[in-house]
């Protein structure tokens, strides 16, 4: 059966004037309808690109070099303007940081959410209106009614991201990617907010890829996660599995010193050294130069994704051995 969406050896590389730098270097991964997977990874290890990729929005001078997004049995990357239109922010809608990336502040939330369904949808005003209103309830903003008349900045910056949240449902995704969406705010409102996204994933049937550096949502919030290094998926499974026993050295360096049980807030742990920028990744396996288990052969050559702990997970390290039976690919 085909999962809903399929990424398969994606490539993104930003064309600079002394040549092409690779953020995304061949990364695949998929998600069901309903499924919530969680993407970390420190600073530049090309989330961020990777949420924009799927949505092809990666703009200039970003290009998508290589590989597939296959949503709805259709490659995204391969879609007209206009067909994406009819996706993004329509059957796959995304929730950054900063709420004002999504609010144009010199609207009201009514007009704003309106809008939003009038270009997807052929509805009128008053119908349009009502399914507002039944998201507002939905993220629960209090007097729905008379907040439609309002303005983003009439809003705390917990009750913007819920209206954030309001807008990616308004239109019934199949998929809400969402970038960091709490970071911005304090920490009980985080986890109000982040209980709500997955609530609602889960009565929607909605599948989230959420992008954090905080362990303890991702722990709390996902099925399943995939750790990114240097633009690459370096493990990959179900996320109990990978948060009680890491298998790769640099999943086990961020989980480290973590204390006992993952709580939201949990942030990832500071690893000696720093992740390589786009210019210097090192040859073989680009976190060498940081790993405790660092052998010549690391230096030297890419370690391949190989399926472990009983084919559940996919770790990338030469120092991990495969499950019995399973060769190398
Ligand atoms: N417009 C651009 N031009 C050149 N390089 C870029 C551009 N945007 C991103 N990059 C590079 O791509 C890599 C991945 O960036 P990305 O924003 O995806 O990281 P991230 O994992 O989301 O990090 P963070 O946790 O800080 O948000 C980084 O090395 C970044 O410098
Ligand atoms: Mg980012």
């Amino acid at each position: 059966m085909s999962h809903l969406l399929e990424v398969i050896d994606l490539e993104v590389k930003f064309g600079l004037r002394f040549g092409d730098l690779t953020a995304i270097n061949g990364i695949s991964f998929s998600l069901d309808q309903g499924e919530r997977m969680g993407l970390v990874g420190e600073s530049g290890a090309g989330k961020s690109v990777t949420g924009f990729a799927i949505i092809n929005l990666i703009s200039k001078p970003g290009f998508i070099s290589g590989g597939r997004v296959v949503f709805n049995d259709r490659d995204l990357t391969s879609l007209s303007t206009e067909e994406m239109r009819d996706i993004r922010g329509n059957r796959i809608s995304m929730i950054f940081q900063d709420p004002m990336m999504t609010l144009n502040p010199v609207l009201t939330i009514g007009t704003q959410m309106v809008e939003t369904l009038l270009a997807h949808r052929r509805l009128t005003r008053a119908e349009a209106e009502s399914i507002a209103l039944e998201k507002l309830r939905k993220v629960q903003i209090p007097s729905p009614e008379k907040r439609l008349a309002q303005y983003p900045h009439e809003f705390s910056g917990g009750m913007r991201q819920r209206i954030v949240i309001a807008i990616a449902l308004l239109t019934d995704p199949a998929i809400i990617i969402a970038d960091e969406p709490t970071t911005a705010l304090d920490v009980t409102i985080q986890a109000e907010i982040m209980d709500l996204l997955q609530q609602l994933c889960e009565s929607e049937r909605t599948g989230l890829i959420l992008i954090t550096h905080d362990l303890g949502v991702v722990s709390q919030v996902t099925e399943k996660m995939a750790v990114m290094y240097a633009g690459k998926i370096v493990e990959a499974g179900p996320t109990d599995r990978i948060v009680a026993d890491p298998r790769h050295p640099y999943t086990q360096g961020l989980i480290q010193a973590l204390p006992g049980s993952l709580q939201p807030g949990s942030r990832l742990n500071q690893i000696p050294g720093m992740m390589p920028t786009l210019t210097d990744i090192p040859p073989g396996c680009a976190f060498n130069p940081r790993c405790p288990l660092c052998e010549t052969i690391c230096r030297h050559q890419e370690p391949p994704l190989i399926p472990v702990d009983h084919l559940t997970r996919q770790v990338a390290c030469h120092m991990v051995t495969p499950d019995p039976g399973q060769t190398t690919r």
